[in-house]
């Protein structure tokens, strides 16, 4: 488990919290008691209040009206109800950008973005972050010391709509991050390769944003720009952050991420957090999405160091904003809920307590629908509410896993500029791919920046880690060293941090530690695919690999490098380091990685071969018929959350099929003891306190 992370801080809510955003300004004031009544019948315990407010709280500069938030804020704390109050800063009001028409965005092309949508503001404004630290300043002046206040949620999805500005204003932002960065001028010129057409700087003027330009930009000015927007936001947070702990030192503080987000590195924010928090919306049109929830469960879990994190959005239904917005089939309320709690979330929240009458959102699902509580939805949302009281005692509980996948955010920028050997490698479809593959094989794993501590794991993954520093691949050379099982994929340590090829042959950084020799990229036309002597299929890429020191595991057998190596395995001290390089299709993916689950002693679902009928997803969408070679999901998920004296088994079952798990102790769902094994309905989820906590096995095989 990752030790990087927080001052970790937990809310004082009790057991796992369970709420969502709660916006009353939108309706009558006597709409509120119906509110808070309707919430004591589901159990909530903590609502988000204030996050679009800004235009009623602050409705001329310096001036507010807090009365409203006063009784909503009283009214609650009446109730136990404890509220995350939001800074309200998310979006500025029409006043704002009237008065400061230089804080509207603009986009790579020029244009200028007006307010009338939400989060109109260039992230480098100096009226913009000194008009939001001055509210959270008030608000924190005014509730820090109020019953219901328990923790503060800066802003609200940074950079979801807005997360770069190419105005004049950024551009003097960037400058000033580079001379940070780069100290002079020639040093900058040296790190984005200058002498290359042309583009050598001789002022600090001269240099500005990566604007439009007739062709391909400067790579490094790029991948900087992508490193000076995360920074720039992130800095937008610390402002207002600091403001906050200031005034209220005991209040944890925490702003909404959102899952795997290309443009911020979650992983320098995390670190500036008390608590993670994470909004997750399944795209209703993908078969895999309970995967996607798993794995963005899985990093959000891993960015907090591993302590318990915050749900703080999904929703209970449809949402508004996909082409066509799928209405969440029975029961899948629940398993997508508990699949986060199995994941390490602590509180489960949506957008939003009541489905708004009004504006863009009024067709994303709520809470509370807009067809009030004989409803579907109502149902399912007070079930929930009982389900995870009764598994209040799992609160604080970790996650342990011993295989890390390796992520990192200036890879996945670098690797995704333009002007590459292909434009089908794309970061997140091999990662997803290693996820998927470990998923179906029922093993949890964290996810690790390069340089993080991994002397927890027992298999590290690489998926397409085209930029590396030299420390990050020096950490992974010593994890093999000391025994560990590292699996890395194509295009990986080509460059280093400043985007400059590492010379001398391809795989730049890990040409050592995988012991082989890469002279040139053969990749493939886009529906290509090549085969491999052991059966698997490869797609988006080959290459011409000469071994200097591994032994080939398997070969092309047509494709551009018929006879070349495909894989490679290379024993280094104690440890073992695969190469692949190719896109394997996901049974040859999921064969690889079992065998090295099974060599490095990772359990895995022991019964691979039993299911052998097609399975139908409980959401109607077949899933079997991705399987090939004898490999097949039983698409049941086993996690365990531990603590001290105490083991809590998670059985999520995504199939159509009722089964039996191993289990012994006692289902906390439903209070009634597991003997040996426990039943789960299809689609349906169990959770047993285990009888044994010591010997409880790391993974328990699905009969
Ligand atoms: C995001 C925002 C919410 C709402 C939802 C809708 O998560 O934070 O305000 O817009 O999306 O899905």
């Amino acid at each position: 488990m990752t030790t990087s992370g927080s001052n970790h801080r937990w809310p004082r809510v009790p057991g796992i919290a369970f709420g969502g955003d709660y916006n009353p300004e939108q309706w009558p004031e006597d709409i509120w008691a119906e509110d808070i009544a309707l919430m004591g019948e589901a159990g909530v315990s903590m609502v988000t209040v204030g996050v679009f407010s800004w235009a009623l709280l602050e409705p001329r500069q310096g001036s507010y009206d807090f009365g409203w938030l006063d009784r909503v804020m009283d009214l609650l704390a009446a109730h136990q109800i404890g509220v995350d109050l939001a800074t309200a800063t998310a979006s500025p009001p029409p006043w704002f950008s009237h008065r400061y028409p230089e804080s509207l965005p603009v986009t790579r092309e020029g244009h200028r973005l007006w307010q009338g949508g939400r989060q109109a503001y260039c992230p480098s404004s100096t009226a913009y972050r000194t008009a939001s630290t001055a509210l959270a300043g008030a608000l924190a002046t005014r509730y820090g010391t109020h019953p219901a206040l328990v923790m503060w949620h800066v802003n609200n999805e940074y950079g979801c709509h807005t997360s770069e500005c190419f105005c004049d204003v950024s551009a003097v932002a960037f400058r000033r991050w580079l001379r940070e960065r780069y100290g002079d001028l020639g040093r900058l010129n040296e790190a984005w390769g200058t002498t290359f057409w042309s583009q050598r700087y001789s002022d600090w003027e001269e240099v500005i944003p990566p604007r439009l330009t007739p062709t391909w930009g400067n790579p490094t000015q790029n991948l900087d720009w992508k490193r000076f927007c995360s920074d720039e936001l992130r800095a937008c947070y610390i402002a207002e952050r600091d403001v906050l702990r200031a005034i209220t030192p005991d209040l944890p503080i925490t702003t909404n991420f959102m899952g795997a987000f290309k443009p911020v590195d979650y992983f320098s924010w995390a670190p500036e957090e008390d608590i993670v928090s994470d909004d997750h919306y399944i795209l209703g049109a993908d078969p895999a999405n309970h995967i996607r929830l798993s794995m963005s469960a899985d990093l959000m879990r891993s960015l907090g160091g591993g302590n318990p994190w915050i749900l703080m959005e999904q929703s209970t239904s449809a949402v508004n904003w996909q082409p066509r917005n799928l209405a969440k089939a029975p029961g899948q309320l629940k398993r997508n809920s508990l699949q986060h709690v199995a994941r390490g979330a602590d509180a489960v929240c949506f957008f939003q307590w009541r489905a708004s009458r009004r504006g863009a959102e009024k067709f994303h699902s709520g809470m509370l629908p807009h067809a009030g509580t004989d409803t579907k939805v109502w149902r399912e949302v007070a079930a929930l509410g009982a389900d995870l009281k009764s598994l209040a005692e799992v609160a604080g509980s970790r996650v342990d896993c011993d295989v890390a996948i390796v992520w990192d955010w200036p890879a996945w920028w670098a690797v995704e500029l333009d002007s590459h050997p292909s434009v089908d490698v794309r970061y997140l479809d091999l990662v997803r791919a290693t996820y998927e593959a470990f998923w179906h094989l029922d093993v949890t794993v964290d996810f690790v920046r390069p340089d993080a501590d991994l002397s927890a794991y027992k298999i590290v993954a690489v998926p397409s880690l085209y930029l590396v520093s030299d420390e990050g691949a020096a950490n992974l050379t010593r994890f093999v060293e000391a025994g560990g099982h590292l699996v890395c994929n194509f295009f990986s340590g080509i460059v280093d941090p400043n985007d400059a090829v590492r010379l001398g042959g391809y795989p730049g950084a890990f040409r050592q530690l995988l012991g082989v020799r890469v002279e040139e990229f053969y990749p493939l036309l886009e529906d290509q695919t090549v085969t491999l002597a052991d059966g698997a299929t490869g797609r988006v890429w080959t290459e011409l690999l000469t071994p200097a020191g591994a032994q080939v595991v398997t070969t092309y057998v047509d494709g551009p490098l018929p006879g070349s190596p495909a894989i490679t395995r290379r024993g280094v001290g104690t440890g073992v380091a695969y190469y692949v390089t190719t896109f394997l299709d996901a049974a040859g993916t999921r064969r690889l990685l079992h065998g090295i689950c099974d060599a490095a002693a990772v359990a895995t679902r022991s019964n691979q071969n039993d299911v052998r009928a097609p399975i139908i997803n409980v959401d109607g969408i077949e899933t079997a018929g991705i399987e090939t070679a004898g490999i097949e999901t039983a698409g049941i998920e086993t996690i365990r959350r531990r603590a001290e004296g105490a083991s809590y088994l998670f059985v999520i079952n995504h199939t159509d099929r009722e089964v039996d798990v191993p289990a012994a102790g006692v289902e906390l769902l439903s209070g009634t003891p597991a003997t040996g094994s426990v039943h789960v309905a299809a689609g349906g989820v169990a959770v047993v306190r285990e009888a044994d906590a010591a010997t409880a096995p790391h993974h328990t095989a699905v009969g």
